[in-house]
């Protein structure tokens, strides 16, 4: 299925209006919270809570790959998740297979490159094989680089990165004087991926929960009360929205923000909040 061709006239017109308001973040990544908290306020099990999260990771793939986002970084399931009660983390395993597999196809067709980041040899077997396949279905593809953190935590990937420069300092290969950011970032799973500008976290917590914790060093962070199964593109059109008010403010004064040529500037970004707001 092409998503483009799947478009409203509304939606697309909203996303132009918004990639006219600046530069969009080249990489977005997420911390999908809120599920189990979903389901129990509607009376309903943890898994259906995880469950209507899938297709809040469908609306929100498609709409970054619609608007031409580079990067986006999911954070799936963390190595604490796996402290979880077994019936949970099988649910989620299930959960993933069924998106794998269901997806695949799609992601493809739409010029998805799916990537991964995390532990991932502690996954199932199966898990492990759908997304060695997944990865090299889609390693030629040019648009969104879809990364699922799945087994992943930020502490976990700066020591495994310590543990291979030691080896690299004891084999000769680097010494201790040519360590600089840019290096130890080469050494990181995420090596590949630019810096998120912007981090999204949905169900009101502040907290990184142990998510790229060198890589978020310089991160907007935007923050909503909406659980992850209600967060739909209409919340991430929001996240951008604030997202460019907050580049606009960048280092200018209160009597900058007078001149005419922002003013103008100003009532058109409220169009465009009118805009997202429609229908909401
Ligand atoms: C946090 O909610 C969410 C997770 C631990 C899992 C996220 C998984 C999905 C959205 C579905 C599968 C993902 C993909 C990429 C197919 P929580 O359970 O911690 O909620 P709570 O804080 O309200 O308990």
């Amino acid at each position: 299925m092409n998503w483009t061709k799947q478009q409203s006239e509304d939606d697309k017109q909203i996303q132009s209006q918004l990639n006219s308001l600046g530069k969009l973040p080249k990489h977005i990544a997420m911390i999908m919270d809120g599920n189990g908290r979903w389901a129990v306020e509607k009376g309903l099990s943890r898994t259906e809570g995880h469950r209507e999260g899938i297709e809040s990771v469908r609306d929100i793939v498609k709409a970054s790959s619609q608007m031409g986002i580079e990067y986006l970084t999911l954070y799936a399931f963390s190595i604490e998740n796996w402290k979880r009660p077994a019936s949970e983390v099988s649910v989620l395993m299930k959960l993933l297979e069924f998106f794998l597999k269901a997806e695949l196809n799609d992601l493809h067709n739409n010029n998805v490159r799916v990537f991964t980041i995390g532990k991932t040899n502690s996954l199932p077997k199966t898990i492990q094989k759908l997304l060695f396949d997944s990865m090299e279905k889609t390693k030629e593809n040019t648009g969104l680089t879809l990364t699922l953190a799945l087994s992943y935590s930020g502490r976990w990937d700066i020591v495994r990165a310590v543990q291979m420069i030691a080896l690299d300092v004891r084999r000769g290969k680097v010494s201790p004087e040519d360590l600089s950011d840019e290096l130890f970032a080469s050494y990181l799973q995420t090596s590949k991926l630019p810096d998120p500008d912007l981090l999204i976290r949905t169900s009101g917590e502040m907290r990184l929960s142990n998510f790229l914790l060198w890589e978020l060093a310089y991160s907007e962070i935007y923050i909503t009360d909406k659980f992850w199964p209600e967060f739909r593109r209409k919340d991430l059109y929001e996240a951008l929205y604030d997202y460019f008010k907050r580049e606009r403010r960048f280092g200018k004064t209160s009597a900058q923000l007078l001149d005419s040529d922002l003013q103008n500037r100003k009532s058109y970004l409220m169009r465009v909040y009118d805009a997202i707001k429609k229908d909401k």
